[in-house]
Order: C-alpha cells, then sequence, then structure tokens
C-alpha cells in the first residue's frame, strides 16, 4: 500500500542523504517465511502451534534444557523441519549481503538458526548468531564439543528411525548431544555482547547520529536478551521496524525519530533496492 512506499522512502531518504552510513540490522524468523521456514509465534503457521501436536507441557519447552534431556524427541524433530542445507536466501537476505557489498553494512544482529546470512554470503565477521547455530555442538553433561557432523548423522538416523539408541550421545560420558543453539536459561555467546557493546559505543557518539541507522525486521521482539538491542539504541538515532504487525519497543515506547513499514520483508527490500539504485544487482542475486 501507500502507507508502506512512503514510510519505506522515509528510509531511504535518510541513507541516500547519507551516502556513507551504514545500518545494523537486527532480525528474526519473519525475514525467513518466504524461504519456506515457518516462524515461531505466527498464529496456525508457526512451529509453537504445530508443535502443539506433540503434548509439550508448553511450546517453548522445545528450547529448555531439563526438557530436552528427558524427552529429546520434539526439538529432533524440530531440528529436522529447520536443518540448514534446505533452503535458499529471501530477497531481504540478498539485500543486506548488497549492504555489505556498498560498503554500508555494519552489522546483523540475527536470532535466526537457519544459517541463511551467511549463506547469502554475508561475511562472518558482520552477523553476530545471537541464539547460536548448528555449526557445532556440545555434550548437555560434560560439555565436550562435537562437530557439526556427529548431530548431523544421528539426526538423519533418528529421522528414519525415532529410537532412544539413535540420539546423538557423548563418547566420554554418555550425554545427550545437543546443537550449540541457545536455549532458554543459557548464555548468549559471547560475541554477541562484545558486538553490541562496540556497536553501543559507536552510536553514543554525537557525531554517529545519522551514520549509524537500525533495522528491525521480521521479529515479534518477545525473546531477550535480544529484544533489549532496539530499547538500548540511543534516542538520537533513527529506528526502522519492517514486520507485519508493530511490536516490542515500537509499540510500548515509540519515538519521534522511528520509522514504521508495516510489510512484508521482501515487499520492502524491494522499494528499498529499487530507491537505492540497486535493483539490478538484487535481481541478478536472485537468479544465483
Ligand atoms: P517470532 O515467530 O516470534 O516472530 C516473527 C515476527 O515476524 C512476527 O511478528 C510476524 O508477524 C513477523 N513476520 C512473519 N513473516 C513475515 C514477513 N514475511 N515479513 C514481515 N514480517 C513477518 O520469531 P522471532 O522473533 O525470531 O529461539 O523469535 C525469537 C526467538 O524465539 C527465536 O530465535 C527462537 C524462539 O524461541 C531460538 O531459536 C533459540
Ligand atoms: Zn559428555
Amino acid at each position: 500500500s501507500n502507507n508502506v512506499e512512503d514510510a519505506t522512502k522515509k528510509l531511504t531518504r535518510l541513507l541516500l542523504e547519507n551516502p556513507k552510513s551504514k545500518v545494523i540490522f537486527m532480525v528474526g524468523a519473519g525475514i525467513s517465511t518466504s524461504c519456506g521456514i515457518p516462524d515461531f509465534r505466527s498464529p496456525k503457521t508457526g512451529l509453537y502451534h504445530n508443535l502443539s501436536k506433540l503434548n509439550l507441557p508448553y511450546a517453548e519447552a522445545v528450547f529448555d534444557i531439563d526438557f530436552f534431556k528427558e524427552t529429546p524427541k520434539p526439538f529432533y524433530m524440530l531440528a529436522a523441519e529447520l536443518y540448514p542445507g534446505k533452503f535458499k536466501p529471501s530477497k531481504f537476505h540478498l539485500l543486506m549481503k548488497l549492504f555489505q557489498d556498498k560498503n554500508r553494512l555494519q552489522r546483523i544482529y540475527t536470532q535466526n538458526i537457519d544459517t541463511l546470512e551467511r549463506e547469502s554470503g554475508v561475511s562472518h565477521k558482520y552477523v553476530i548468531e545471537a541464539h547460536g547455530s548448528f555449526a557445532e555442538n556440545h555434550c548437555t553433561e560434560c560439555n565436550k564439543m562435537y562437530k557439526r557432523d556427529v548431530f548431523e548423522n544421528k539426526l538423519k538416523e533418528y529421522e528414519k528411525n525415532p529410537k532412544k539408541e539413535n540420539l546423538a550421545r557423548c563418547k566420554e560420558c554418555n550425554g545427550l548431544i545437543k546443537p550449540n543453539i541457545v536455549f532458554f536459561g543459557e548464555d548468549l555467546p559471547s560475541r554477541f555482547f562484545e558486538n553490541w557493546d562496540l556497536d553501543l559505543e559507536e552510536m553514543e557518539k554525537e557525531s554517529s547520529k545519522e551514520q549509524l541507522i537500525v533495522i528491525v525486521a521480521g521479529t515479534s521482539l518477545t525473546v531477550y536478551p535480544f529484544a533489549s538491542l532496539p530499547i538500548e539504541v540511543p534516542k538520537t538515532h533513527h529506528r526502522a521496524l519492517i514486520n507485519r504487525e508493530i511490536v516490542g519497543d515500537f509499540l510500548k515506547e515509540p519515538r519521534k525519530l522511528d520509522i514504521i513499514i508495516k510489510s512484508h520483508s521482501d515487499e520492502a527490500a524491494q522499494i528499498i533496492a529499487d530507491e537505492l539504485g540497486w535493483s539490478k544487482e538484487l535481481d541478478a542475486l536472485m537468479e544465483k
């Protein structure tokens, strides 16, 4: 609609008027739904709705470490559904890659475990996988680290034959092995805090107020500490929200400088690319 276009143009005007400005993205499952990966909390289509078939005490138990040790099956089912390698990046992911190529990317903070930021070609140094990934595993009892394929191979066996013997177990202590995905109650990776400190320090400089622009996209902003990132952005800085619904701090503490783009993330990505003159390059990336 026109509202979406007008709001998106507010954002692109800011980017055009400040040709050296860089963007800090904060993203969630909504940017990957067009890749065929369900988000968590959308009614009817979200993973937490689908998991209700499994009689979980509550949906988020799938990411609860004590529940996992007793009942690993729901997490194995979720892992089978989300496992990286089956999906291609969305238009929004490729737009973020273009921000990198144009030297306009400061950082991507992602809650997603689908690794589509990396697969779209964004360098690891820009990507903060706040909720971890399937790239490594560890034993839930003794913390011994295991390579990616240790869990992956067992997951494949378990998918074919969901028996206890087919769960990934530690060589040393027989504890359950799980991917380094952040469960509730577990710490986020130290890279998350280290980089956020650096970015925040930059934003606290008066001179950066139009040089660092925050874009939050495809997240319900319900899970902390991630949801506190937009709250901590200094009030001197612009925050844009690209989401189907208005969420989190954008709803609770709206600011004068906020830009609300209530839309599908790929639709907004296309308008941004058009306005910045990047649409041919975006098309080329989409065809790859
Ligand atoms: P949610 O499922 O909570 O929120 C997704 C948001 O994206 C919702 O507000 C949707 O309306 C919106 N949305 C969906 N499709 C969209 C689209 N195509 N365009 C624009 N918006 C769209 O997902 P997250 O906020 O990412 O934890 O969830 C946060 C964390 O909760 C996840 O990282 C996960 C879960 O527990 C772990 O994986 C450890
Ligand atoms: Zn062990």
